[in-house]
């Protein structure tokens, strides 16, 4: 962020973000308080958060407490969709730390993650009838998400077409609300408001993407995860949709991996390599940076300014963070 003013004012305001966030993970059960603290202090980049913050900026009043209350709100969801996301893909590893069902179980990962729900439902409920709406549309439309990821597309149905859609739900949806309830509670036109949850989905979903290739291309101490899970949970992603579709022959040992079983660790390791080395890594690298473009071009309401800029740096940090 190049402008000094700005940067600073949104430090503060996260400041404030973090201190009712950790109020906000606290139970009259001190195990759940341990529980829900544990991903909420193990880090995290509180993109969300921060985007709900830097959203208000383009409104008239960007430092209104309901920008704060926004904020957390979208940060609980997120965090808690994590603590499911991690029961159903098995992950052992979050934000550097052991996963909830890896440190506890399944049950508790499960009961806190719906704990933490319910905080930012009810949080929710002190933005009035239109947050609570759209943060139910939002919940609806994440876990739709989660559970199509399951689901194989049906016969006929293009598999790209089919991962786009998922991603935009269990992703693009949140990311979108982030900067919708920005501008909202920051006081912008309809007009803008309708612009940045536009970029916000657009943003999300190449988020998602982004992160889609580290899973392939990163080390665990980059990312705070394990590496090669979504290969292992057998969700194909962005590159492996691209290795698919370029069906060329000299990738026969690729996709006879990849249709078999991955939980060797043998396989994994060496689909894992093969698909590092991939063109499709390429291509899907440069699918992304296309859709941070098409969500700056959503930006071209607002006037030129630092606000500006840093929403359009926002979404190119999101597409050079897998290059
Ligand atoms: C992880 O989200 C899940 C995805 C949607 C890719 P983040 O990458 O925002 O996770 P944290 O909050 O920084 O841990
Ligand atoms: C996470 O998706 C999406 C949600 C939590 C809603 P992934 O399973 O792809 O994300 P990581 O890689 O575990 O963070
Ligand atoms: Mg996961
Ligand atoms: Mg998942």
């Amino acid at each position: 962020m190049t402008d000094e003013g700005l940067a600073a004012r949104l430090r503060t305001r996260m400041e404030r973000v973090e201190e009712a966030l950790s109020g906000h993970a606290r139970s009259r059960a001190p195990f759940v308080t341990a529980a829900a603290s544990h991903l909420m202090t193990a880090g995290g980049k509180r993109f969300r958060p921060l985007l709900v913050l830097l959203a208000a900026e383009t409104g008239e009043h960007p430092d209104a407490d309901e920008v704060i209350t926004a904020a957390c709100v979208v940060e609980l969801t997120h965090l808690a969709s994590l603590y499911h996301d991690d029961v159903m893909d098995e992950a052992e590893l979050r934000r550097g730390a052991d996963s909830a069902n890896a440190r506890w179980d399944n049950l508790v990962a499960i009961l806190t993650g719906d704990f933490l729900f319910g905080k930012s439902s009810e949080l929710t409920a002190d933005l009035g009838p239109d947050a609570v709406r759209i943060q139910a549309q939002t919940f609806t439309r994440l876990v739709e998400g989660q559970i199509l990821e399951t689901v194989p597309p049906g016969a006929g149905d293009d598999p790209l077409a089919h991962y786009l859609e998922v991603v935009a739900g269990k992703t693009g949806s949140l990311i979108a609300t982030s900067a919708r309830y920005g501008a909202m509670f920051g006081g912008a036109s309809t007009q803008v408001q309708e612009a940045l949850t536009a970029y916000g989905e657009i943003v999300g979903s190449a988020f998602q993407l982004s992160d889609d290739i580290l899973d392939v291309a990163s080390e665990s101490g980059e990312s705070g995860k394990t590496p090669g899970t979504d290969l292992r949970e057998g969700v194909p992603t962005l590159p492996v949709l691209m290795a698919r579709a370029a069906a060329d022959p000299a990738d026969a040992r690729l996709f006879e991996l990849l249709d078999g079983d991955l939980s060797d660790d043998g396989r994994h390791a060496e689909a894992l390599d093969l698909l590092r080395k991939h063109p499709a890594m390429d291509e899907a690298r440069a699918y992304v940076v296309a859709r941070a473009q098409e969500a700056k071009d959503r930006l071209t309401v607002l006037p030129e300014g630092p606000v500006r800029s840093a929403l359009e740096a926002f979404a190119d940090i999101v597409a050079v963070r897998s290059a």
